[in-house]
């Protein structure tokens, strides 16, 4: 058997006439840049997300980078995060001439360690991009406590994120931004690259719907400097046509997620699995942890078990930020989690046998090890 990572190439057979239907529409008006399709998923998305506004921007990267623009976050300027998360993250902060200050991940949940930030405010201190990896929300009661008591603003990097809920409320809403990925491996994905920021303060949206265009407003008139961060139509028309189905993806991939632990449990292997703190994980990815997990992933592969390392080296060890001054041992968490971490195929249509087939394999990978292992002690007490 074979079980890919994630399955596009179902998911489109089933939603194809939907998808093909709402493309056409963009070719028949020949509107390929923002435009009436992009102001729909804006409404839609801001409507699923609980806030006043949606701006379709070209990517969860620019989403970030355009709300630190708003922000005029510039060198001199400091803002929090965590080494544990896609590199656009801390580089959305970096090439903005500002300095990612980062903090530790609590290991349980992989997302920012709370009591750590205070530590870290200090008066250049502009704001926190709060991650909800996974598709978990980070505990933003805490965030926000904090951010009030320093008078800073919030990034929700909800990228994994869309629909995930703390107490109920939605990711993207509690910040003073929120910002999607429409990555194609993202719940909702595109075909190609896409993202939006939400957000309930109509200036900051006017500010941001500006800054997708180069700053202008009217058009060839700048007052700002902006970028070229606008949602193309086509990506806005394959996102509508999915944005119906993301519920039931979501509670397909909770299923998922749910018969994973059930069969794990029953193993008895010594594999974390994942925490679910909040009353809405979304599952982006089902994240097991073991201490073999090079070994384990080298297994899987030949087993054509699909599976990923999210991430293999943490961002304050990266290259390009070796001029923060960071080394190995600084953020011990996020540096076991780079080595421990292992995703699953947890893609909705992901069917009982597959996963079955994912449970079988781990449980043949251990069971291997133990009898290597009993037979290397074995023979180093024959060799003795
Ligand atoms: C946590 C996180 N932030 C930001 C991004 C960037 O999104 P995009 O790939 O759409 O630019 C991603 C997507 O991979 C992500 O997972």
């Amino acid at each position: 058997m074979k079980v890919p990572l994630l399955d596009l190439k179902t998911q489109y057979a089933s939603i194809k006439s939907e998808v093909d239907r709402s493309v056409a529409e963009v070719f028949e008006s020949q509107q390929f840049i923002l435009g009436p399709k992009v102001e729909q998923l804006e409404r839609n998305i801001a409507a699923y997300s609980n806030c006043s506004y949606g701006i379709g921007v070209s990517s969860g990267t620019d989403a970030l980078l355009a709300c630190l623009m708003a922000e005029d976050i510039g060198p001199g300027d400091e803002i929090i995060t965590t080494p544990y998360t896609f590199f656009a993250t801390a580089a959305a902060i970096s090439r903005l001439g500002a300095t990612p200050v980062f903090v530790d991940i609590d290991p349980a949940t992989y997302n920012i360690d709370v009591d750590l930030i205070e530590a870290k405010v200090t008066s250049k201190t502009r704001g926190i991009i709060a991650v909800h990896l996974y598709g978990q929300m980070a505990d933003m009661d805490a965030v926000t406590r904090i951010v009030r008591a320093h008078n800073l603003f919030v990034i929700e990097d909800a990228a994994q994120a869309i629909g995930a809920e703390y107490k109920s409320i939605r990711a993207g809403s509690i910040g003073d931004y929120g910002c999607f990925s429409f990555f194609p491996s993202k719940n909702l994905g595109g075909a190609g690259d896409g993202g939006m920021i939400v957000t309930s303060d109509a200036e900051k949206a006017d500010k941001l719907r500006c800054l997708r265009s180069h700053g202008s407003k009217p058009k060839y008139y700048h007052r700002i400097v902006g970028g070229n961060f606008r949602l193309d139509a086509l990506q806005a028309a394959v996102v509508s046509a999915k944005l119906p189905h993301l519920d039931d993806w979501t509670a397909a991939r909770q299923r998922n997620a749910e018969r994973y632990d059930r069969l794990f449990s029953q193993t008895g292997l010594p594999i974390g699995l994942p925490r679910v703190v909040t009353n809405r994980h979304i599952f982006n990815q089902y994240v097991i942890r073991v201490s073999s997990r090079d070994e384990l992933q080298t297994f899987l592969q030949k087993k054509e078990v699909g599976n990923e390392i999210y991430y293999p080296v943490p961002l304050h060890l990266q290259e390009c930020f070796a001029y923060l001054g960071h080394r190995a041992g600084d953020f011990v968490e996020s540096e076991r989690a780079a080595k421990e971490t292992l995703a699953l195929p947890i893609y909705p249509e992901l069917s009982d046998e597959q996963a079955q087939y994912v449970v079988a394999c781990v449980r043949e990978f251990f069971s291997q090890r133990k009898s290597i292992e009993t037979f290397g002690k074995a023979s180093t007490k024959r060799g003795a």
